[in-house]
């Protein structure tokens, strides 16, 4: 089964006004580069003047909560992200898991959130180093993905990211047999739940993607693209990655 691959940027707590110029040259890669579909994740606040700037470029969230509306002081719902232009978010990253004490059911009720508003989901997965350690790693990723993947979860509109909570900002990457064989696992976990959607759906790898090890890790068995962080904040890291996917 022959899967596009997906590229997407996530600018976490970083990024401002200024920063946006970042992104000309990035849809300009994103549209030289027509097998690949691009995305970037920037901060809420740079949701609008981002999506104004690169109106052919996906621009998402990077976080939403649950509900439509309600008092939830300091979130932004699904419709609210929508309203300022972004197609996507990213949802249960492991900082929001650790940070924010995100649970697999809220992952997965702000998944469904993102559906009925007709965005895109990327759904963040990935085990500590400890778990890994302990030989845990395998058990923890598919039960995440067990209580995680929304009702109907289907290709259009979703996609899964694993990221290894040590490989994120560390500089330390998986193997690539690591990488396949999660990666794997994770497919295996998705067959068990949706059947044969699951051979649609795409599996992005994300921690520590650099230019320079984005070719050997977007090639890797069964991965589908990359969650990028660090890198993807500035063109002259990012379009390089953009240009490996191919
Ligand atoms: O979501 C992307 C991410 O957590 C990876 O971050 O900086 O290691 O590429 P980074």
């Amino acid at each position: 089964m022959t899967r596009r691959k997906l590229v997407a940027g996530n600018w976490k707590m970083n990024g401002s006004h200024a920063a946006l110029s970042e992104l000309d040259a990035i849809a300009e890669a994103a549209a030289a580069h027509t097998s690949i579909d691009v995305a970037v994740a920037v901060p809420a606040t740079l949701i609008a003047p981002a999506a104004t700037r690169v109106p052919a470029l996906s621009i998402g969230a990077e976080d939403v909560h649950a509900a439509d509306h309600g008092a939830h002081t300091g979130c932004v719902s699904a419709a609210m992200v929508k309203e300022a232009g972004a197609r996507f978010s990213i949802v249960g990253h492991s900082e929001r898991r650790a940070d924010q004490g995100e649970r697999d059911a809220d992952v997965k009720a702000k998944a469904e959130a993102l559906h009925r508003h007709g965005l895109n989901a990327i759904v963040c997965v990935g085990e500590t180093l400890d778990e890994r350690e302990a030989g845990r790693a395998e058990a923890v990723v598919t039960a995440q993905i067990a209580g995680s993947l929304p009702d109907g979860a289907a290709a259009e509109w979703c996609a899964i990211a694993y990221e290894p909570v040590w490989a994120i900002g560390t500089g330390r990457t998986p193997t690539a047999a690591d990488v396949a064989a999660m990666q794997g696992a994770i497919r295996a976990k998705l067959r068990a739940m949706i059947g044969e959607e699951a051979d649609r759906l795409r599996i992005l790898y994300g921690g520590s993607v650099t230019p320079d090890n984005a070719r050997e890790l977007l090639h890797v068995a069964d991965v589908d693209g990359a969650l990028v962080g660090g890198a993807s904040l500035t063109a002259a890291k990012f379009v390089p990655i953009i240009a490996a996917a191919n």
